[in-house]
C-alpha cells in the first residue's frame, strides 16, 4: 500500500517535473536576458544562473572563461533590447556602452537546454569595441535608438520559417549572385553596420564573388517583433565573428544591424 503511494507520487511527481519543461517561456527567457544585463552592468557574474552541468562561455566565437571575459567589467549600458525564441529557447540581446572609458556594442544569444529557462547553458557574444568594423559605438546608439522595435500586430508578422529563410539569404549574399533579389526589401528601410548607416537598405548590395559560405550560423527568432539574429563565423570576408540581426514588418525587410569584430 505505501509502496504503492510511493510509486504513484514519484510518477505524479515526474510528470510534474516534465511538463514543467514541457515548453519555454518568453517571460523566464527575458528574465534570464535581463540578469545578464545586470551582470553586465555590475561586473559580476554571480547572480547569473548558469548551469552546473552544461554551461559553455562563447565570446567572438571562441570558448572563453566566463571569468576572463568583458562580463566581469562593469559597463553603463545606453541601450539594450532583448528578443526570445521559445522554440529555440534562446534569447537575443544587444546592448550598447558609448561613455566609458572603453566603448562597446556587444550581441549575445542565451541559451537554456532542455527548456529550462532557470539554468543558462550558454553565453554566446560578439563583442566589438574600437577597431571593429565602423565602429562608432555614440554613432550607433544615435541610430538605433530611433528606431521601433514594438510587438508586432499579428497581420504584420512573418513566421518563423520566412525570418530563417531572410536571415540566411542575407548571409548568402556574398557567395550566391541570386541571393540579393530573393530578400524582400522594403522601400524605407535602414540598415546599421557597425555605425555606417545605408538607406533604403536594399542599395548597394553584394552580389556573390565569395568562394567562402558564411558558417556556424546560431540563430534566434522572434516572431512577436519579427526579428531573425544569427552569429555566425563571415567566412566570406576572413572567418570574422559577427552578429546579423534583421526585423521584417509586413513581410518586408525594416531593420538590418550588423556587429562585426575585425580579428
Ligand atoms: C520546448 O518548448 C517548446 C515550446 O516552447 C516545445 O515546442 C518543445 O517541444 C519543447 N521541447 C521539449 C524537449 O520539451
Ligand atoms: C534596458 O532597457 C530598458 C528600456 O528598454 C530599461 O528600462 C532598463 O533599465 C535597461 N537595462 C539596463 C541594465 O540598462
Ligand atoms: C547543453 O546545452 C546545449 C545548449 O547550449 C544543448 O544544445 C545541449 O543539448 C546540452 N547538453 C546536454 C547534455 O544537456
Ligand atoms: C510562411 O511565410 C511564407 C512567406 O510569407 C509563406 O510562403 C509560407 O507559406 C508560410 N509558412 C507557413 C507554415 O505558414
Amino acid at each position: 500500500m505505501l509502496s504503492r503511494l510511493a510509486v504513484g507520487l514519484g510518477a505524479a511527481l515526474a510528470s510534474f517535473v516534465t511538463f514543467s519543461h514541457a515548453e519555454c517561456a518568453r517571460e523566464g527567457l527575458l528574465a534570464a536576458a535581463d540578469s545578464y544585463l545586470a551582470a553586465q552592468t555590475s561586473g559580476s557574474i554571480a547572480d547569473l544562473k548558469l548551469s552546473a552541468t552544461n554551461f559553455t562561455y562563447q565570446q567572438n566565437n571562441k570558448k572563453a572563461d566566463i571569468k576572463t571575459g568583458v562580463l566581469v567589467q562593469p559597463l553603463k549600458i545606453d541601450l539594450n533590447r532583448s528578443t526570445a525564441d521559445t522554440v529555440a529557447c534562446a534569447s537575443y540581446t544587444m546592448l550598447i556602452s558609448s561613455t566609458g572609458s572603453k566603448p562597446y556594442v556587444i550581441s549575445t544569444q542565451i541559451r537554456h537546454a532542455d527548456n529550462d529557462t532557470n539554468a543558462i547553458s550558454m553565453i554566446d557574444s560578439i563583442v566589438a569595441t574600437t577597431g571593429a568594423l565602423f565602429f562608432n559605438a555614440k554613432q550607433t546608439l544615435s541610430y538605433i535608438q530611433k528606431e521601433n522595435w514594438g510587438t508586432l500586430d499579428e497581420s504584420q508578422r512573418a513566421n518563423r520559417t520566412e525570418l530563417k529563410r531572410v536571415g540566411d539569404a542575407y548571409l548568402d549574399m556574398w557567395t550566391d549572385a541570386k541571393a540579393a533579389d530573393s530578400i524582400p526589401w522594403g522601400t524605407d528601410c535602414e540598415r546599421v553596420e557597425g555605425s555606417a548607416l545605408t538607406k533604403p537598405c536594399g542599395a548597394s548590395l553584394p552580389r556573390g564573388g565569395s568562394a567562402m559560405n558564411n558558417g556556424n550560423r546560431r540563430y534566434v527568432i522572434d516572431e512577436t517583433v519579427g526579428s531573425v539574429d544569427v552569429l555566425c563565423s563571415f567566412d566570406s570576408l576572413g572567418s570574422l565573428p559577427d552578429s546579423h540581426e534583421i526585423r521584417l514588418e509586413g513581410g518586408k525587410v525594416k531593420y538590418v544591424h550588423t556587429v562585426t569584430v575585425m580579428s
